[in-house]
């Protein structure tokens, strides 16, 4: 398994539309294996492909205690969103150090195809209804902040540009 490189905010390659997957085979699952490495090696509770530089509709979550209960979509849909909304503090791998209240809908049902290119439905609520939908904008090219104020967003931009000069710096 490879450990992967995380894109950061404000990346253009992130505002990329990710493709859907044709087939879910030996190419996919190693994709899949490594995004989950990344995830885990992070430590978050989710990626997107996107975030890999990977434009593919695939993503990976696991919002369990012991990060011991992985969750593969692949080709993921929202079906129905509830129309009952709450606001959850958002973080992101590509945007480091960086947390804010996103709105969204409270309950949504995804379908998707799993590991062995299966198809499942799921409905979810709390952490896993925020993260699916977090996620599934990483591969509509979309990153949370875009739902914040444009005033907030430069600053994050700003603090981001920062934070790269001075890793480059280091080496
Ligand atoms: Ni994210």
């Amino acid at each position: 398994m490879a450990l992967l490189t995380v894109l950061c905010y404000p990346d253009p390659r992130l505002y990329k539309v990710a493709k859907p997957v044709a087939v879910v085979d030996a190419r996919i699952k190693k994709i899949v294996a490594d995004m989950a490495h990344t995830m885990y090696d992070a430590p978050g509770v989710g990626l997107a492909a996107t975030q890999v530089d990977i434009h593919e509709r695939i993503l990976v979550i696991d919002i369990s205690e012991n990060q011991d209960e992985l969750m593969v979509f692949i080709n993921p849909e929202l079906v129905w969103v509830s129309p009952e909304k709450k606001a959850w503090r958002e973080g992101c791998l590509s945007v480091p150090d960086h947390y804010d209240e996103v709105e969204r809908p409270d309950t949504v049902r995804v379908k998707a195809l799993d590991i062995n290119g299966e198809k499942f439905e799921i409905e979810a609520d709390g952490l896993l209804s925020v993260c699916l939908q977090h996620e599934m904008d990483h591969l509509q090219g979309k990153v949370f902040v875009e739902y914040l104020s444009l005033l907030k967003r430069n600053r994050i931009s700003l603090k981001m540009k920062k934070r790269i000069k001075e890793l480059v710096g280091q080496r």
